[in-house]
């Protein structure tokens, strides 16, 4: 089953000149009504839930079905976004229902950081709903893994309902079927008139971020670094190129009351934070781009030399710091349907 129903090519340059897509019709029709069906599965088990277990969050993930095929959707993403299709990364898959009683007219967000592309595709869009975008005002990057991280750090004036007073919008009239491409993590934007909207977001980006670990390879990814750094063959490893790894979320200097004395800490999305040296600092900071496990340990490697620094870089790769990809350049090598990453599986 095809997901989506035009070519890639139309829409590249006006990607790159608007800022955002409209495809009407964009969906396959088969696809659209596994969407209606799976929704409606859904939402008959979710209102079962809510009887059963008091409180509990609404799963709003959305299963890949096995009868579509990633790459496809890889492939179109990419060539419309104009990202890289041997690194392209699905940071999010959700269905999102609005409930009837959604405000008319919300405060405008901007997707979380790993949001370079997010493919909004309606499903179920009432008339009077619109999709809200700010393609021409503040377009700064949100930096942060969640939404609602940029929000904090806002200053009063800078908040949306303050700063895109009297700026220039963008009301999409979508309908069942389309698909919305826009830079989620860079446009301020917000549905209106929502109320019983039902849409699946699809989020992406080139530099693999996936801090949800909502893509199909994130996984296994994880399992081989682990897998490898059980195996201690000491030859292999050293060939191996350490990146940040994809559920990686912070790293950060904290005065503590002790005096101010700092301390460094990484995180991984959603857990709690563990305690780094300046050397595996070094390390998060500067890997990636191809570099040898050898050749870091080598150029971040102290006092206590070469070896403890390598010794230093496998402990973040267990801690889950640290992926370890059998390639030689991230940047360079492309494999067909799988999102380039079957060197790592
Ligand atoms: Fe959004």
């Amino acid at each position: 089953m095809r997901v989506f129903s035009f070519d890639p090519s139309d829409y590249r340059d006006a990607y790159a000149r608007d800022g955002y897509v409209h495809i009407c019709a964009g969906l396959t029709p088969e696809f659209l009504a596994s969407v209606v069906e799976y929704a409606g599965r859904e939402l008959a088990s979710h209102k079962l839930d809510r009887f059963a277990i008091k409180g509990k969050k609404e799963q709003s993930l959305y299963e890949l079905p096995d009868d579509i095929d990633i790459g496809e959707v890889y492939e179109v993403v990419a060539a419309v976004a104009g990202l890289d299709r041997a690194t392209i990364t699905m940071s999010e898959r959700h269905i999102q229902i609005y409930e009837a009683t959604a405000a008319p007219e919300p405060a405008a967000h901007k997707d979380r950081y790993p949001s370079q592309v997010s493919v909004g595709l309606s499903i179920r869009i009432p008339d009077e709903s619109r999709l809200v975008l700010y393609p021409y005002s503040h377009r700064e990057t949100n930096p942060f893994n969640t939404s609602a991280g940029l929000r904090r750090h806002l200053q009063p004036e800078q908040l949306p309902e303050n700063a895109l007073r009297g700026a220039r919008e963008v009301e999409l009239d979508d309908r069942e079927g389309d698909v919305i491409m826009f830079p989620g993590s860079t446009t301020w934007h917000l549905r209106r008139r929502a109320a019983d909207a039902l849409n699946l977001y699809l989020k992406f980006n080139d530099f693999g971020c996936d801090p949800l670990g909502e893509d199909p390879f994130t996984q296994p990814i994880r399992e081989r670094t682990l897998t490898l750094v059980e195996s201690g063959d000491d030859e292999k490893l050293d060939g191996l190129s350490p990146v940040p790894s994809r559920r990686l979320d912070t790293v950060s200097r904290t005065a503590t009351r002790d005096g101010w004395r700092e301390v460094l800490e990484a995180r991984v999305f959603g857990e709690e934070p563990f305690g780094i040296t300046e050397i595996q600092q070094a390390a998060l900071l500067s890997c990636g781009g191809g570099e040898s496990l050898a050749s870091l340990a080598r150029r971040i490697a102290g006092p206590a030399g070469v070896a403890d620094a390598r010794r230093q870089i496998l402990r973040l790769a267990s801690q889950g710091a640290i992926d370890l990809l059998e390639w030689a350049s991230p940047m360079a090598t492309a494999s067909e349907g799988t999102g380039g990453l079957s060197a790592a599986m």
